[in-house]
C-alpha cells in the first residue's frame, strides 16, 4: 500500500528524491563536533518563534492603547498565555544565542571560504533579517524600552545627510512614534519578515547541500570517494545525524525551559525591566540600553563622537563579515591548521565582541567609552588585517581524510 502511494506521489512530485538528496543520501562529513549543533537548533528555535508567534497574535491588539494591555491579557487570562509568551520572548534571545555560537563556528573552521561563499552570504543576510525581526518584534508590547529603545535606533536614521528626516518620518510614518508605527512595525514583524526569513533560510541549506557541509578539519571529503561514489568519510545525515541532534535538542531544551520556567526575565536581559511599565512618550527612561544581542554594535555606535560617523562605524561591523570570504587568504580552512597569527585574532575578536557587548548595556563614562573605542578599533582590526596575516602565517599541513 505505502509503496504504490509513494509512486503515485513520486511520479507527480519529487519527494522521494528530495527525501534522498537532502537526508538519507546527504553525506556528511562524519567528525562532525558540539559547534555543529547549533544549525539545527536554529532551526527547531525559528519553528518555536513561529508557532508561539501564531499563538500570540491571536490574541495580541496591535494598537498604542491596548497593546501593553493585551500583552497582560496574554499573561493573566488567556489559557496557558503566560507560557507561549516566556518560549517567545526567551526564543529570541535563544535565537542569537544559537546564531552567534553558529556564526563562530564557522570562523573557527573557514566554513565562509571557497566554494561556501554563497552559503555564508545567506547566512549573513539571514542575520540581518532577523535583526530587523527582533527589533520590531520589541517595539509591539509597547512598554517604555520598546517605545525609546525604537526611539533611538529610528533617530539613527536621521544622521544620514539630505534625506535624514525624511527618511525617519516615513519610516514612523508620523511624526513622533505611535500607534501607527506600531501597527507596520506588527504587520512587518508578523508576516513581511518570516517569509523573508523562511525563504533566506532554504537559500541557504540548498546553497549548503549544493557544495556540501565543511567539518573540524575543513577537508574535502569529496575528494575520497567508494566504489559508489559515496564519501569514504561521510555518513548519511539520515539516520547518523538526526539521531546526534535529538542529542543536541534534548540538552538544548533542558537548558532553554529552565530558563522559562525559572528565569524568564534573566535578570533584566530578556525583559527589560522598564518594559514592565507603558510606553510613555513624556518620561524618557533614565537609562536606554538595547537587549543584549544588539548591544556589541551598540557600544561601537557609541565609541565614535559623531552621530553620523557612529552609525556608518555601526553598519560597517555589519557590513565587513559580508566580504568575510574574501579577506581570508589563507590556503587552509580550519584553525586547527592555521598558524597562531589567525588564533591570536579570533581570539581578540571574539573578546572585543564580549567587552563591546558588557560596554554596551552600561550607562558611558570616559573610561568606558576609551575602552569601547579600543575594542571597536580591534574589532575591525581582526577583518582589515586578516588578508596579509592568513596570508604571512605558516600553516600546518592539512590531512588528506577526516582526523576523528
Ligand atoms: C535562522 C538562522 C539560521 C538557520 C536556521 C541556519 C541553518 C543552518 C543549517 C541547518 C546548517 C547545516 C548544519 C550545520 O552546519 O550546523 C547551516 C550551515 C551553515 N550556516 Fe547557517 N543557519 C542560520 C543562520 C546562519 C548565519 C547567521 C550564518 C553566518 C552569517 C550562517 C552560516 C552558515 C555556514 C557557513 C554553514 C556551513 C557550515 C559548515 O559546513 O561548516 N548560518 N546553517
Amino acid at each position: 500500500m505505502m509503496e504504490k502511494f509513494m509512486a503515485w506521489i513520486d511520479a507527480r512530485f519529487p519527494a522521494t528524491q528530495m527525501w534522498e538528496d537532502h537526508l538519507s543520501k546527504y553525506y556528511a562529513p562524519k567528525n562532525f563536533n558540539f559547534f555543529y549543533f547549533f544549525g539545527s537548533l536554529a532551526l527547531l528555535v525559528l519553528v518555536n518563534q513561529i508557532l508561539t508567534g501564531i499563538w500570540l497574535t491571536m490574541s495580541f491588539t496591535p494598537s498604542a492603547e491596548e497593546a501593553f494591555a493585551s500583552v497582560e491579557y496574554i499573561m493573566r487570562d488567556v489559557e496557558f498565555g503566560w507560557i507561549i509568551r516566556y518560549l517567545h520572548s526567551t526564543g529570541a534571545s535563544a535565537f542569537f544565542v544559537v546564531v552567534y555560537l553558529h556564526m563562530f563556528r564557522g570562523l573557527l573552521y573557514g566554513s565562509y571560504q571557497k566554494p561556501r561563499e554563497l552559503v555564508w552570504i545567506f547566512g549573513m543576510l539571514i542575520y540581518l533579517c532577523l535583526m530587523a525581526e527582533a527589533f520590531m518584534g520589541y517595539l509591539l508590547p509597547w512598554g517604555q524600552m520598546s517605545y525609546w529603545g525604537a526611539q533611538v535606533i529610528i533617530s539613527l536614521f536621521g544622521a544620514i545627510p539630505l534625506i535624514g528626516d525624511d527618511l525617519t518620518q516615513w519610516i514612523r510614518g508620523d511624526y513622533l512614534i505611535s500607534g501607527i508605527t506600531l501597527n507596520r512595525f506588527f504587520a512587518l514583524h508578523v508576516i513581511a519578515l518570516p517569509i523573508v526569513l523562511l525563504g533566506l533560510v532554504v537559500l541557504h541549506i540548498l546553497a549548503l547541500h549544493e557544495v556540501g557541509s565543511n567539518n573540524p578539519d575543513g577537508v574535502d571529503i569529496k575528494k575520497h570517494k567508494d566504489e559508489n561514489g559515496v564519501p569514504l568519510d561521510g555518513i548519511a545525515f539520515h539516520p547518523y545525524y538526526t539521531v546526534k541532534d535529538i542529542v543536541g535538542v534534548v540538552v538544548f531544551l533542558f537548558v532553554f525551559c529552565a530558563v522559562v520556567f525559572f528565569f524568564p526575565e534573566m535578570g533584566g536581559y530578556f525583559l527589560e525591566k522598564p518594559n514592565f511599565e507603558q510606553a510613555n512618550p513624556f518620561k524618557t527612561p533614565e537609562h536606554i540600553a538595547p537587549v543584549w544581542y544588539f548591544t556589541p554594535f551598540y557600544a561601537i555606535l557609541r565609541a565614535v563622537p559623531d552621530k553620523l560617523l557612529g552609525v556608518i562605524a555601526m553598519g560597517a561591523a555589519i557590513a565587513i563579515l559580508f566580504v568575510l570570504p574574501w579577506l581570508d587568504r589563507s590556503p587552509v580552512r580550519s584553525m586547527r591548521y592555521k598558524g597562531w597569527m589567525s588564533k591570536i585574532w579570533l581570539v581578540v575578536f571574539c573578546i572585543s565582541f564580549v567587552i563591546l557587548g558588557v560596554l554596551g548595556v552600561l550607562a558611558p563614562t570616559p573610561g568606558r567609552t576609551l575602552l569601547s573605542q579600543i575594542c571597536t578599533a580591534l574589532y575591525f582590526a581582526y577583518f582589515i588585517l586578516m588578508p596579509f596575516y592568513t596570508r604571512m602565517e605558516k600553516t600546518k599541513p592539512v590531512p588528506e581524510r577526516v582526523t576523528g
